[in-house]
């Protein structure tokens, strides 16, 4: 008697223990969905090493040995996957960034558990289990879900807004002018080309990352969201993207 107590003490605790593990697995993906914050899914698509602060070596192995990228910036999702979301079937369906990889916005139908695994472990076509934890992969599924828009219906074949250009000017004056002046060049991007960078000059370049950017803000900056942080509906962001294209 004496020995079997503690046994069955011990087999009582281990089974409790399986149940209350099971219990918690069974919810934590609805509860790591809910929790999962929308803007830093939008900053990680962009440039997650931004915000793990962690940047990878050498060239993503996923990424197709015929394309024009190498380095750390095949790991952004963005290089893959697009801008406009659509990957393949968009921008990047050629020229210097062209790779063949569809992008995710049909993907947005997909259950968040589907989502997660495609980013995490064997199997998937791309494990970022060791880069970028958690609660990250959990806050780009919930982008996937919930913040990626259909660019297409939003822009003209040569890229320009369709847009309201006043409406623009309006919201541009009250949350970007702060920073980046009435002529949207106090900053300076100072991309690969020469010369001054600015809002015009990068909304003119490339509507469809400007766009995203004004959606969800620059990582490892101040720069607002216009989505989480203001509010704005689909049309309003591409008003300021109209406005933008306007300043030179
Ligand atoms: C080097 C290229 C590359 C990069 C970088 C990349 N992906 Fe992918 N991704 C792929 C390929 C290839 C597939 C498989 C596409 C297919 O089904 O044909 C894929 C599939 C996916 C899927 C599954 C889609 C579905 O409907 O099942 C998700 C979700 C996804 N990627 C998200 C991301 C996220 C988030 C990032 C950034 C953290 C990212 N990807 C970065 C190449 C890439
Ligand atoms: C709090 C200051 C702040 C506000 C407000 C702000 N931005 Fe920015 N923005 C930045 C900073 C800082 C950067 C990063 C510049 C860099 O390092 O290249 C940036 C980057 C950008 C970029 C991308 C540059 C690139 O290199 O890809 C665009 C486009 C842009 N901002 C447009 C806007 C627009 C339009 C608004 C208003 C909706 C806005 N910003 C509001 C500070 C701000």
């Amino acid at each position: 008697m004496k020995r079997i107590l503690p046994v069955a003490v011990i087999v009582a605790v281990f089974i409790s223990m399986i149940f209350i593990g099971y219990k918690v697995s069974a919810v934590s993906a609805s509860d790591w969905y809910e929790r999962a914050d929308l803007k830093s899914g939008g900053l990680l698509y962009d440039k997650w090493f931004k915000l793990t602060g962690s940047k990878p070596e050498g060239t993503h192995p996923a990424y197709p040995a015929e394309g024009k990228q190498s380095g750390d910036s095949t790991w952004r999702c963005k290089e893959c996957h697009g801008w406009d979301y659509v990957g393949k079937d968009g921008r990047y369906g050629s020229g210097s960034h062209f790779t063949g990889i569809p992008g995710l916005l049909d993907s947005r139908n997909k259950e968040p558990e589907a989502l997660y695994s495609a980013l995490s472990g064997t199997g998937s076509p791309h494990d970022f289990s060791k880069e970028i934890n958690e609660d990250f992969r959990w806050a780009l599924v919930k982008f996937i879900k919930e913040g990626q828009m259909d660019m297409r219906p939003y822009l003209d074949k040569s890229g320009q807004a369709k847009g309201s250009v006043t409406a623009g000017q309006a919201l541009y004056g009250k949350y970007c002018e702060k920073c980046h002046g009435a002529d949207g060049n106090a900053i300076d991007f100072n991309g690969k080309r020469e010369g001054l960078q600015g809002v015009g000059f990068l909304s003119n370049d490339n509507p469809q990352e400007s766009l995203h950017k004004i959606r969800w803000g620059h990582p490892g900056s101040e720069m607002p969201s216009m989505v989480t942080d203001a509010g704005l509906s689909d049309q309003e962001t591409v008003d300021i993207l109209a406005y933008s294209q306007t300043l030179k």
